[in-house]
């Protein structure tokens, strides 16, 4: 089950991941969103380039791309879409980006693609079916304490007006961990909590297209996906926690208001 959609999500990736290589560093355009939100025209190269590949291969499901929006199709099925994840680190040549493609079929997420292009690893999963690097299976880590952990988080793109919540749960993880890191792309976040390199991963006000494929990648090889409420994961909500079994509940209980 799956493999046509594994099959032109991966040629899809890897067109985007082409893309975004060829433009590193060689940027003519740089846009702002926001104040520190910002677009490429790697970013809007690389989602036509994806998108046109999806529609070429599966012509009646509907896309949800983070530059393009919505295009509405009469279709139980949606792709969920961020060509560049990590668009801060790519303007900057800060090699931690990835092309991010997930499949929802009605309510549940099924698929999910994370591909770096710089490093060449390909990370991807199907609903049941266990997730991969590079096509060999991955699994999260055994630490079994946060005192212990690697952690991941992320800051919003409103950071500079909002800053004292977030800090706040910074803080605790902070000194409660061996160590956190903020590398700049939610989606590798996630698929390093799948793959064991990060115990867990927090963060706030992220979009479905940030996390869907990472999420699904990140169940499938055994993480525990909730909200900061510790409600089930769902890319519509506001806040995401994923992290292994053993430190989920210590790191939720650190995200408590
Ligand atoms: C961003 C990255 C980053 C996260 C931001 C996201 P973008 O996505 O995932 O790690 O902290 O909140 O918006 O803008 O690079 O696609
Ligand atoms: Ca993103
Ligand atoms: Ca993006």
């Amino acid at each position: 089950m799956w493999e046509k959609e594994l099959a032109v999500a991966g040629q899809a990736a890897r067109a985007g991941g082409e893309i975004l290589n060829r433009l590193v560093g060689n940027l003519s355009r740089i846009l702002k969103k926001g104040e520190i939100d910002l677009v490429t025209d790697a970013d809007l190269e690389a989602e036509q380039s994806i998108i046109s590949i999806l529609r070429r291969g599966f012509p009646k499901d509907a896309i949800l791309s983070e530059e393009a929006g919505k295009y509405e199709q009469v279709s139980q099925r949606t792709w969920l879409i961020d060509p560049l994840d990590g668009t801060t680190n790519f303007a900057h040549g800060f090699p931690f980006f990835a092309v991010s493609i997930a499949l929802q079929v009605e309510e549940e997420l099924v698929l999910g693609m994370v591909y770096n292009p710089w490093m060449e690893e390909c990370f991807e999963a199907t609903k049941g079916r266990g997730a991969y690097l590079n096509k060999t299976p991955i699994r999260v880590s055994q630490v079994k304490t946060l005192a212990d952990s690697l952690l991941a988080t992320g800051f919003p793109y409103d950071i500079h007006q909002n800053s004292k919540g977030v800090l706040e749960l910074f803080r605790r993880m902070l000194v409660n961990a061996q160590g956190v890191r903020r590398p700049g792309s939610a989606a590798l976040d996630l698929c390093y909590v799948a793959a064991g390199r990060f115990d867990g991963f927090w963060e706030q006000d992220l979009q479905p297209w940030d996390t869907a494929a990472g999420a699904v990648i990140a169940k499938e090889a055994g993480a525990l996906l909730t909200t900061f409420e510790g409600e089930s994961y769902s890319p519509y909500l506001k806040t995401i926690l994923a992290a292994n079994p053993f430190i989920h509940e210590e790191m939720r209980r650190l995200l408590e208001p």
